[in-house]
């Protein structure tokens, strides 16, 4: 299967953004990546659903957004109404609620009722039994492998073995293991031979520039297609 390719539009130049979509676009990658930060869960705030529905205007890509916020429940349904394809929370913002693993199950329900793939997110120290309790509830598990919050980071090796161990399950189950965080053509092809399909790359595409954008694109292609 071809492996996914979505650029976090976090990590693009914003104040040239949608020259920045045009060009990866025209690349061939397979989706967006949106991350929305709210300065609460993660201390930086990047975009909100305003600028969901103008990146919505401008490209026909499938567009998965990453939320990076507290409380994800209230965001579904404006994001369902604009069409994305899928919403990641995190199991995190769960975890401090008293009764959090109800309310967690509850809103990967919601994204589904709503038509959207549904997925987790899993930080670099979260374990990966979150993902036992909601196998059945989730098209999607992301596997952090920086800290959430920022673009640029390096990529933690240490995640590689958690990448293995859902990847086995997942494909069982026809769940998409997803990557975010310091991928690159190097870490990109050793998460895919660790069982990722779906790689969300930020700096490595945007750092070169606008001009920059298709070389990118086209060298993680190269290293990472099976
Ligand atoms: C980090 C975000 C990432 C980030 C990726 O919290 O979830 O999507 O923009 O950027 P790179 O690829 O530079 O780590
Ligand atoms: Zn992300």
């Amino acid at each position: 299967m071809r492996v996914q390719i979505a650029p976090s539009v976090y990590a693009s130049p914003l104040l040239r953004v949608g020259e920045a979509l045009d060009a990866v676009e025209a690349a061939g990658v397979d989706a967006l990546h949106l991350d929305v930060m709210d300065g609460h869960f993660v201390p930086a705030i990047s975009f909100g659903v305003l600028f969901v529905r103008e990146i919505r205007a401008r490209t026909s890509l499938p567009l998965d957004v990453h939320l990076m916020v507290a409380q994800p429940e209230n965001l579904l349904d404006e994001l369902a109404a604009i069409g994305v394809r899928g919403v990641t929370v995190h199991a995190e913002a769960f975890a401090a609620r008293p009764d959090g693993s109800r309310e967690l199950g509850e809103v990967l329900r919601t994204i589904r009722g709503a038509g959207m793939r549904a997925g987790i997110a899993l930080q670099p120290g979260t374990s990966d039994t979150v993902f036992d309790v909601f196998e059945a509830d989730i098209d999607d598990l992301l596997v952090m492998t920086v800290e959430p919050g920022a673009s640029g980071q390096s990529f933690r090796l240490d995640q590689i073995e958690k990448i293995r161990r859902v990847s086995a399950r997942a494909r069982i189950s026809g769940i998409q293991v997803a990557v975010d965080g310091g991928i690159n053509p190097e870490t990109g092809a050793a998460c895919v031979a660790a069982g990722a399909r779906y790689l969300v790359v930020g700096s490595a595409l945007f750092s070169g520039g606008l001009d920059g954008i298709a070389s990118a694109v086209s060298r993680m292609r190269g290293a990472v297609q099976t």
